[in-house]
Formats: C-alpha cells, structure tokens, sequence
C-alpha cells in the first residue's frame, strides 16, 4: 500500500490545496490530508477541528482520501502510520527554501521519509489562505478562491470574528 500524507495548516482549505490533493490522490493507494499545527501560525480563523470538517466535506467524493488532524510531529505521524511519502505544494521559488529545509528536517526525525514536491497549477499560483480571509473581510467573491461547498462558512466566520473586533 503506498500512503502518502499531505500536511498543511488548511485554514480554510483553498483551490489550490484541492488540486494538489487530487492530483496526490491519483498517485497513491491512499493520501491522508492531515491539518497540523504551524507554529508560525498559532492562532488560526478556524478550529483545527472545524478545518477538518470543512475538508471531509470538499474531498468526500475522493474514495481514496482521509482527513485527519495531529499536533505533534508530522514525522511521528507519519512513522505511526506507516507512511514514507510527505507531499507538499510549491507556489514560487520563495516557498523553496522554507520547504526545502522542512523536507530535510523531516528526513532527519524519520530516515525512511521522503517529501515529494507537486508544483502548484499556474493558476493556482496566488493563491493562499492568508488571501482567502483577506478577500473575505472585504466582502470580495469567493469563488475562485475555495470549494463552494465551503463559500458559506468562510464568509460567515469570518463575519462572525469581525463583530467581536
Ligand atoms: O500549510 P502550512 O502552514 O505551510 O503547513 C506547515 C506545516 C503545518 C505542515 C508545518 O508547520 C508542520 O509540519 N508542522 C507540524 C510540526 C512539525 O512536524 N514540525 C517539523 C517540520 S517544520
């Protein structure tokens, strides 16, 4: 069984992670989309219990995919897993050395796990969820940014943390 694990903040899941996530689908038995802590990024819009939802919903139709949520090290899930493929998408060479060094770090907490990088879809480039609440805040169309599925909850929590501001 070749299992790969996507590991992201996916706060909210975007477009982007969508591609990423169904073209990963398509090369492994099964991809475990997995909502981990970024400590760059501690205090988020939503829950990771809530980002996990919102990421059942989008990739129901994938009978190959799982979410699910950890906060320890992605390397110790993976290991407890049974997983040797990390994928991770790459917008711009700025992501590069970021990523490159997680890679590396990952590799040296897990000798058997590699990161496999996907390039994002040119459209795709832009596109982020610090973008996302952004455009969100100021009422933009949504769009071309989330899964519709997800158009609704975003608005409205992002409307919902506006009036306690
Ligand atoms: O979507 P993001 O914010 O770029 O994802 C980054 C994430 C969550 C994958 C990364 O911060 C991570 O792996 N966090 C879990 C803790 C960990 O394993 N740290 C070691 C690698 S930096």
């Amino acid at each position: 069984m070749r299992r790969a694990i996507y590991p992201g903040s996916f706060d909210p899941v975007t477009l982007g992670h969508l591609n990423i996530i169904k073209r990963a689908a398509a090369m492994f038995d099964e991809l475990i989309v997995c909502v981990s802590v970024n400590s760059a990024k501690p205090s988020g819009l939503f829950q990771p219990q809530e980002r996990v939802e919102l990421l059942r919903r989008v990739t129901e139709g994938l009978p190959n995919v799982r979410v699910d949520c950890w906060d320890g090290l992605v390397a110790d899930y993976a290991k407890a897993h049974q997983a040797r493929v990390l994928v991770k998408g790459l917008r711009a060479v700025s992501d590069y050395e970021s990523e490159i060094q997680m890679a590396m770090l990952n590799t040296k907490l897990y000798s058997r796990l590699d990161t496999v990088f996907l390039y994002t879809r040119p459209k795709y480039a832009y596109l982020s969820s610090t973008v996302v609440k952004e455009m969100a805040r100021y009422g933009a169309d949504l769009s071309d940014f989330v899964p519709r599925q997800i158009i609704e909850d975003v608005k409205q929590k992002v409307n919902s943390t506006q009036e306690r501001m």
